[in-house]
């Protein structure tokens, strides 16, 4: 799961399918500043290959990232030399420090695959945030919202490239699995294809609040942004049991 073959192509593929990722990370910083006005350090969970990160370090002062895929992380570095990005997974890590607001975008999220690992997570969550730190988690789709049998496909130029993406979702219990296939294209290699499946659990809108809830926030969720997945935002409570 994100192995090499699609860190290299990730965000450029993405950007060219529409995902605006400077636009989002101003977006998100606008939120995380209207509830901690002076936020200045920022951790992005499940960051990728950086495509918020790269943004977020000219937003915030302190910026760094989590991945738990080596060949996502090698390539977010190659964008972001000498910032602090770390090998982990968001269900148990700790970095031995706290952050004014801690980012977990683009339904990574939705690889917690129980209601325990979704509620130790965000406890992870809070773990690495300041008192009135600010959490903004894109979830994955909704189990409710989910269309199941979803074929996604599209076709891009991008950085003397062309890339083909298409993707077959379909759901079983509460489980969606997405199988992706990729052909890249440019003069010197040719054609190659790779695939890639990625499982994620369907939690309920009503599940993402109560594990919130369980985890310390007080958390509210904002419909239609990010590409309709919303977001949910919550703050760290002063007092912490
Ligand atoms: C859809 S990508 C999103 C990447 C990035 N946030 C973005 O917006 O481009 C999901 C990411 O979550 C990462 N991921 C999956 N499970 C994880 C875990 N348990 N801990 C940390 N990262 C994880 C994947 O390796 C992948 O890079």
């Amino acid at each position: 799961m994100y192995g090499r073959d699609v860190a290299e192509i990730h965000d450029d593929l993405n950007s060219s399918r529409g995902k605006d990722y400077r636009q989002e990370a101003e977006y998100l910083t606008e939120v995380i500043r209207r509830r901690r006005p002076g936020a200045r350090t920022l951790l992005d969970v499940g960051c990728g290959a950086g495509g918020h990160l790269v943004h977020f370090t000219e937003l915030f002062d302190e910026v760094e990232g989590l991945e738990l895929s080596r060949d996502m992380l090698d390539k977010a570095a190659t964008k972001l030399p000498g910032r602090p990005l770390h090998q982990g997974d968001m269900r148990d890590f700790d970095l031995g420090r706290r952050f004014d607001a801690v980012v977990c975008l683009f339904g990574s999220i939705g690889h917690t695959m129980d209601e325990d690992e979704l509620r130790g997570t965000l406890e992870c969550f809070a773990r690495h945030l300041a008192d009135g730190g600010v959490v903004v988690v894109e979830p994955w789709w909704f189990l409710e919202k989910f269309i199941d049998g979803y074929v996604g496909g599209d076709v891009v130029e991008s950085g003397g490239r062309t890339i083909a993406r298409i993707s077959h979702t379909v759901r079983s219990g509460d489980v969606s699995t997405m199988n992706v296939h990729f052909l890249v294209a440019d003069a010197e290699t040719g054609v190659r294809h790779f695939a890639e499946t990625y499982r994620h659990k369907l939690f309920g809108r009503d599940r993402y609040e109560s594990a919130f809830a369980a985890a310390g926030f007080d958390a509210e969720y904002v419909e239609d942004v990010q590409g309709g997945r919303g977001i949910f935002v919550g703050v760290m409570g002063k007092e912490r049991s």
